[in-house]
């Protein structure tokens, strides 16, 4: 079981958006704090509306959600916190963990680990000025995990608010298995608050890894995706089939409607609804079926007649599939 108020979603760059999370608040629940996909390349003076628009404060609750920044540069890092700042949000997340080669091949994200000098640079600059707190996301190194041990002298060094290491390296993308043991080994080296992300699939996972190490919080990420009641039930609720397909259909209307009003056209429509069920699909008993029952659909119409029946008439499971290095990889990857 998770304790307390510190349960938080992990950020889903084309997914987790404002309408995402704001429906999984209403019909979900059990999330403390909702961690919002990164936004880089803020150049110039003005953050342009555009890179923004998904933090805007009218479509959020400031009061749990955590705007995050992808750079390495230290005056674009300030620039999207003052503006964040102003419009009332209290803590910015800075991404230390994207492993996708074209962002770390740049030195960004989980490509920074590696650069010591640089990331002291940048907290030397900022930390002074910030207005508002200041949490890293990071992975446990780029190559090897020994970056993270070396990392952690340097944030040592600073005022964080709070540290949530997903105990990967960058070049594992998501080959492997998430290590606890480094976890512990980092949070043994700092003071600061430890935040555990990675591979939380169910409880069976929770308990596995608080077998190993005690970190202050949790993050979850696909495992929520995947199985959306998850985090409600980590923290001791207990669903039935009627409650959670009523809050299924809540969900999924609320994130259409959202997309309908938003988007122009079927194709947009489709691209923005169908990566959601790439994850959703495992909340019910057959996956695959499921999914490719979605995936066939061609237009809005057809989409939200196949998405209802799903949602009405499907078998769900009851509960959470814990994680297996065999099928880590396969959201969004079905063929
Ligand atoms: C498609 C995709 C997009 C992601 N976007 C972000 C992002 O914008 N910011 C971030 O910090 N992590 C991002 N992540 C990483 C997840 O937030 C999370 O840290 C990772 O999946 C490990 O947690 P999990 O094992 O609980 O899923 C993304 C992952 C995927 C697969």
């Amino acid at each position: 079981m998770v304790n307390g108020k510190t349960l938080y979603l992990s950020p889903f760059q084309g997914i987790t958006d404002a309408a995402y999370r704001n429906g999984f608040r209403i019909f979900f629940g059990g999330i403390d704090k909702f961690y919002c996909p990164y936004i880089s390349g803020i150049t110039g003076h003005r953050v342009s509306r555009s890179k923004v628009r998904d933090l805007q404060p009218e479509k959020n609750n400031l009061a749990d959600t955590v705007p995050q920044v992808l750079s390495k540069d230290a005056d674009e890092i300030l620039r999207v916190a003052n503006h964040i700042y102003d419009w009332g949000y209290t803590e910015l997340n800075w991404n230390l963990g994207c492993p996708f080669p074209r962002v770390a091949k740049k030195a960004r994200g989980s490509g920074l680990l590696p650069h010591l000098d640089k990331i002291r640079e940048i907290l030397e600059c900022v930390m002074p000025t910030l207005k508002i707190r200041f949490s890293i996301k990071l992975r446990s190194g780029y190559q090897t995990h020994e970056d993270v041990f070396r990392i952690i002298e340097v944030l040592n060094d600073y005022p964080l608010h709070e540290i949530i290491l997903h105990p990967r390296t960058g070049k594992q993308i998501y080959r492997g298995s998430a290590q606890p043991e480094i976890f512990k080994q980092v949070a043994g080296r700092t003071t600061h608050r430890m935040i555990y992300n990675g591979d939380l699939f169910s409880n069976k996972d929770l308990e596995r890894i608080k077998a190993i190490c005690r970190p202050h919080g949790w993050m979850v990420g696909r495992g929520a995706l995947r199985y959306p009641f998850l985090p409600s039930t980590l923290k001791g609720q207990l669903w039935e089939e009627k409650s959670m397909r009523k809050a299924l259909e809540g969900f999924h209307v609320h994130l259409s409607e959202d997309a309908l009003s938003r988007l122009q056209g079927r194709v947009q429509f489709l691209d923005r609804m169908k990566p959601v069920w790439a994850y959703m699909c495992h909340t019910f008993e057959e996956p695959l079926k499921v999914y490719r029952k979605i995936r066939k659909t061609h237009t809005i119409e057809e989409y939200l007649t196949v998405a209802n029946e799903i949602i009405q008439h499907f078998p769900i499971r009851h509960e959470s599939e814990p994680f297996s290095e065999r099928n880590s990889v396969l959201d969004g990857n079905y063929p």
